[in-house]
């Protein structure tokens, strides 16, 4: 079995990956801390987590997290998260970073993080790990940079539009993406609140959201694709929907685009590209690792619409984290990875 550690247990992602490492077969959680020390199992702490018993929160050091495990994803704030993951990482360790501290070029981070970058060998060393488009990176590396939530959904559903170019040059690429509360975490903050978010909805962080140059950056090293990312506030639990608005090439037909994204999607396990009408639905993923997308031509726009759906906690962060771990160990992308959605 190989040794575990979570940094960030006790966070939303955190929970998550416990949650999906109950029921994995190669590995053993032996290490979870957070920010705080606990008395309790987590087993007690955290009543949904009724198979962790004799492991408890403790507050993270970085030597009994290098003693306890072979492995550790670290899933803190950006701007703390990075660092210890890279202390774990010079330590020897391979680490799965869910921040957005490891996923840019350190000028971009720090005027879309406002934040200090971490040194540029650890930036070096980090693969970005969306699964679906660098399988071959990640099995080969040892520290990884595990996307944002809404850029994952962004990018799975632009990817194969932009690589096999349909769209238009020099067009911005529109995409109206919107995610469940618990893509915030779990900091109490008064926006956050019931009575604020029950039957509400609306934009935020316009014109600044930091998935923005980590979705254009994927899309093209060169930034030659532009993306206008507007985010906004659903009032669910979890779950991100995106739809994406890609001005169309002349001469291409619902049937090429379609066959773009199917042939691209065919043998990935948790992409599934819907039939011709369909549209994807939150509650079709909402507590498993897969994304649903669909496609469509609107002829009189010209224009190609992309729709997205994913969990934020799964494949938008802990799932996807879960999928990285195995394919840098060589285990089926899958392993602990194929409980079907919660529905409805
Ligand atoms: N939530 C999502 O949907 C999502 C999706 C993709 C990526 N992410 C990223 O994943 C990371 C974690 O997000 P989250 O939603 O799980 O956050 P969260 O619910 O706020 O949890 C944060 C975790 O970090 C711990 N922590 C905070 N500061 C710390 C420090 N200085 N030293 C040690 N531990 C510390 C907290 O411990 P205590 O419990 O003791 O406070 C808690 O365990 C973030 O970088 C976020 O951007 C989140």
């Amino acid at each position: 079995m190989l040794r575990v550690g979570i940094v960030g247990a006790s966070g939303y992602g955190g929970m998550e990956l416990l949650r999906i490492l109950a029921g994995h077969k190669e590995v053993s959680v032996e290490y979870v801390s957070g920010n705080h020390e606990s008395d309790e199992d987590l087993a007690q702490e955290y009543p949904f987590l009724g198979s962790y018993q004799g492991l408890k929160i403790r507050k993270y050091d970085l030597q009994e997290c290098i003693e306890a495990c072979d492995s550790v994803f670290v899933a803190l704030p950006s701007g703390s998260s990075g660092a210890i993951a890279g202390q774990l990482w010079r330590a020897g360790k391979r680490v799965i970073d869910l921040s957005g501290d490891l996923r840019l070029p350190q000028p971009l981070y720090e005027s879309w993080y406002e934040k200090k970058a971490v040194d540029q060998d650890i930036l070096d060393a980090a693969v970005y790990g969306l699964c679906e488009w660098h399988a071959d990176a990640i099995a080969s590396a040892s520290l990884i940079a595990n996307p944002g939530c809404f850029a994952t959904a962004t990018l799975l559903a632009l990817l194969p539009a932009v690589r096999a170019g349909l769209l238009q040059e020099s067009k911005v690429v529109m995409v109206d993406a919107k995610s469940g509360v618990s893509g915030a975490g779990k900091a109490v903050a008064p926006a956050r609140q019931l009575a604020e978010l029950a039957d509400n909805f609306y934009p935020y962080r316009v014109g600044k959201h930091q998935h923005t140059p980590e979705i254009e950056r994927e899309l093209s090293p060169e930034f030659a694709v532009q993306v206008l990312l507007t985010t906004q506030l659903l009032p669910i639990a979890r779950g991100i929907a995106v739809s994406c608005y890609i001005p169309l090439k002349d001469g291409v037909s619902f049937a090429d685009a379609y066959s773009v994204y199917a042939d691209r999607y065919s043998d990935t396990p948790f992409v599934r590209v819907l039939g011709k009408g369909s549209v994807p639905q939150l509650k079709h993923v909402r507590g498993s690792n897969e994304t649903h997308i669909s496609v469509h031509v609107d002829e009189r726009t010209r224009t190609l619409q992309v729709f997205s759906v994913l969990d934020n906690l799964q494949k938008g962060a802990a799932g996807q984290a879960v999928q990285n771990l195995n394919l840098m160990n060589g285990w089926p992308e899958t392993t602990g990875l194929l409980t079907p959605a919660l529905y409805p």
